[in-house]
């Protein structure tokens, strides 16, 4: 049997992702020990979830930092001291550097709300109305120094209605986040996923599970 996972949770805000993974974890779903969360944000709602779920937190204030590169190393170090196996990116609003995302390979994962390699970057709920696309979604990645790159571990997927606002579709693309991180994770944790030519596989194939239709 493998031992459960350590992983580390980084913030910015709300933190409704993290609540998915702590839920998860109390409903006997998800093995997963989230052993610290860390915002970048001191107001960053998702630190009164973590200590309610009795959760170690940790601020660490990029804006009292001289460089990208400093606030990067203070993170590593912090994350380091918990021997993380995981460190899990859930609305975490800030570019990384590239010896940051290297120090993790593997091991840093992050969910982004388009269907990569679509709309990397910002307002991507609005991009995907003004393109008129049929459908849009959520995805989960490993991290590379590319913003918003890296492969694909799952998507989700559903479709525009001609009432989405950039605001319903947000709500919309939640509530699937909130199914497919936590299931995204239930396989690293269970040492499902490897890399294998830049694609994610699944018990060693491509899986017809890794892109999730949703009606929501
Ligand atoms: C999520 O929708 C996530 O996809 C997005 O931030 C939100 C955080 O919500 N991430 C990005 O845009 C990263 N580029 P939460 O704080 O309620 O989990």
């Amino acid at each position: 049997m493998t031992s459960r996972k350590k992983a580390v949770v980084l913030i910015s805000g709300s933190g409704s992702n993290l609540q998915a993974f702590i839920d998860h974890i109390n409903d006997g779903q998800l093995e997963l020990d989230i052993t610290l969360v860390i915002s970048n944000k001191p107001d960053a709602f998702g630190l009164e979830r973590a200590t309610k779920a009795g959760i170690e937190t940790d601020c660490l204030n990029h804006k009292e930092f001289d460089s990208r590169l400093s606030f990067d190393h203070a993170l590593m170090q912090r994350i380091d001291e918990t021997h993380a196996d995981i460190v899990i990116l859930a609305g975490f609003m800030r570019i990384l550097t590239a010896e940051f995302v290297n120090h993790y390979r593997g091991r840093l994962v992050n969910i982004h709300p388009s269907l990569l390699p679509k709309y990397p970057g910002v307002d991507t709920h609005q991009r995907a109305i003004n393109a008129g696309d049929e459908w849009h979604g959520a995805s989960i990645h490993f991290v590379v120094p590319e913003v918003d790159a890296g492969p694909i571990i799952l998507q989700g997927q559903l479709k525009l209605t001609d009432n989405d606002t950039a605001s319903s579709l947000q709500q919309r693309i939640h509530t699937i986040e909130h199914q497919l991180y936590p299931q995204a994770l239930s396989w690293f944790s269970a040492d499902r996923l490897t890399i294998k030519n830049n694609k994610v596989l699944l018990d060693g194939e491509t899986s017809a599970k890794q892109l999730q239709t949703f009606e929501v």
